[in-house]
């Protein structure tokens, strides 16, 4: 990464960040810059240098040898606006190949933009280029590799970074008077310096390490003024752990998903966040001024069986802590519309995924849908572009899994049968073990090939993956 071309920039993001938030940092935040790699468009367009690194990287306080974007955990956090073209310079520092993938963006699976059947091998540069289209929403997207096989453990060393596009919704009043702040979730497990080879099982049940971090930290403070909303922009960037999110004394007011702004806030108590998973909540600080701690609490994502039992944290673990201390006169509002979620239009077909694992002779455990492990020479789902489909997606495994589809977002019509109240923009959906979802999809703009998998990263290496073609009319609809 050029040094002198980022920091410029860095410091113009910096210093726009600190004046929109109109408030005072606490005193431990203002000793580390809450915001030290920001790389933002100008002009309707953005120039990245962004290198794959693996060396010592600081982490929490200590030091571990992480692979990274550019020496930092998470990496540089890009922002854009719709109709910007992006030129993501990449190279490969590290001792294997690896490439990238944007994750939630709606830009071309296809040459040098999104695509993950790009491989960049060791020390090699690749030149990413793409345009967000005029219509792409808002939101919370990132970037992290994609080269099957290899996707968990360069996740789980350090390479994941945010990815956000401006638009409408950061322009809703009470939105934009918010003070905001991202949290990128991820785990890591260092012994020595370093990250010991995971085991077999380790890698069946999806990898979780015992130093859980936020933006590369462990239990931040975030200040807000009294009175004041904070804007908390969530991404579970681990490759297997769940996040089971309780903010102490305050509800949360979920505004927007993994494809952008929901319609209207809706109050949550708690917040399940599957990896891969984004959401956007804002919290009311209108309690007592004091300390309030944003907590993990125990979730179990198996359900019986060998493989069940005993994942994440078996007490609550505080994640960060969110601290006011002076009061507004008058408290601000929360918005009352946040955007316009469109209805998809008429169903063309509907189809189902199955999925399961199993023993394969000579590899051990793998991960399938409908009853087959990845093959990139395989189609395994052929779709005409400008229509839409209704998929059912059916967990008859023993472990959740998260199902992700690239490219295009969809939403969810129904869980085990029963209709979803709520109307969003998916691109991860949660299929807890036993269960079902039906989500609904809509195809357009871009042909070509892109996939669809288990975000816990592991089944995705160890199998759960799928191709689906975007094809033109006149293409054959097979399978
Ligand atoms: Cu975030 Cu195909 O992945
Ligand atoms: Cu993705
Ligand atoms: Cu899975």
């Amino acid at each position: 990464m050029t040094k002198a071309k980022h920091s410029r920039r860095t410091f113009l993001a910096m210093g726009a960040g600190l004046a929109g938030l109109g408030l005072g940092l606490s005193a431990r935040a203002q000793t580390r810059a809450p915001d030290a790699d920001v790389l933002v468009s100008r002009g309707g367009a953005i120039e990245v240098d962004l290198e794959a690194r693996f060396g010592p990287t600081p982490l929490a306080g200590q030091s571990a040898r992480l692979f990274s974007y550019g020496g930092r955990v998470p990496g540089p956090r890009i922002e854009v606006r719709p109709g910007d073209e992006v030129t993501l310079r990449f190279s490969n520092a590290l001792p294997e190949p690896t490439n990238l993938h944007f994750h939630g963006l709606h830009v071309p699976p296809t040459g040098n933009a999104d695509n993950v059947f790009l491989e960049v091998p060791a020390g090699e540069e690749l030149t990413y280029r793409f345009k967000i289209p005029e219509s792409h929403p808002a939101g919370t997207f990132w970037y992290h590799p994609h080269l099957h096989g290899l996707v968990a453990k360069q996740v789980f060393l350090g390479m994941v970074g945010l990815f956000v596009v401006r638009g409408e919704l950061d322009q809703v009043p009470e939105v934009a008077a918010a003070r905001e702040v991202f949290a990128v979730l991820k785990d890591f497990q260092i012994a020595g310096g370093r990250v010991p080879p995971p085991g077999p099982m380790e890698l069946a049940r999806g990898r979780e390490g015992s130093l859980v971090t936020v933006n590369g930290e462990v239990e931040p403070e975030w200040s807000v003024e009294g009175g004041g909303l904070l804007r908390l922009r969530l991404l579970n960037a681990s490759t297997a752990r769940f996040y089971r999110l309780k903010l102490e004394g305050h509800p949360l007011y979920l505004i927007a998903t993994d494809g952008g702004a929901l319609e209207e806030p809706y109050e949550l108590d708690e917040l399940l966040l599957a990896p891969g998973e984004r959401a956007e909540v804002l919290v009311r600080a209108d309690r007592e001024p004091g300390h309030y701690t944003l907590w993990n609490l125990p979730y179990d994502r198996g359900r019986g069986g060998m493989m069940g039992g005993g994942f994440g944290d078996a007490r609550p673990r505080a994640l960060a802590h969110l601290v006011y201390s002076c009061r507004r006169r008058t408290p601000l509002p929360l918005p009352e519309r946040t955007g316009r979620v469109r209805e998809l239009g008429a169903l063309v077909r509907r189809r189902r995924f199955v999925l399961g694992h199993s023993m394969q002779p000579g590899r051990g455990m793998v991960f399938t849908i409908n009853g087959q492990v990845f093959n990139p020479r395989r189609i395994d789902t052929r779709v005409r572009l400008g229509t839409v489909e209704e998929w059912e997606i059916a967990n008859l495994g023993v472990l959740d899994h998260p199902f992700h589809l690239h490219t295009n977002p969809f939403q969810i019509v129904a869980r085990d049968g029963r209709p979803e109240r709520l109307r969003a923009w998916k691109d991860t959906v949660l299929v807890p073990a036993g269960g079902t979802v039906l989500l609904r999809v809509g195809f357009a703009d871009y042909p070509g090939n892109a996939v669809y998998h288990c975000h816990i990263l592991e089944h995705e290496d160890l199998g759960m993956m799928g191709i689906v073609r975007f094809e033109t009319s006149g293409g054959a609809s097979g399978t």
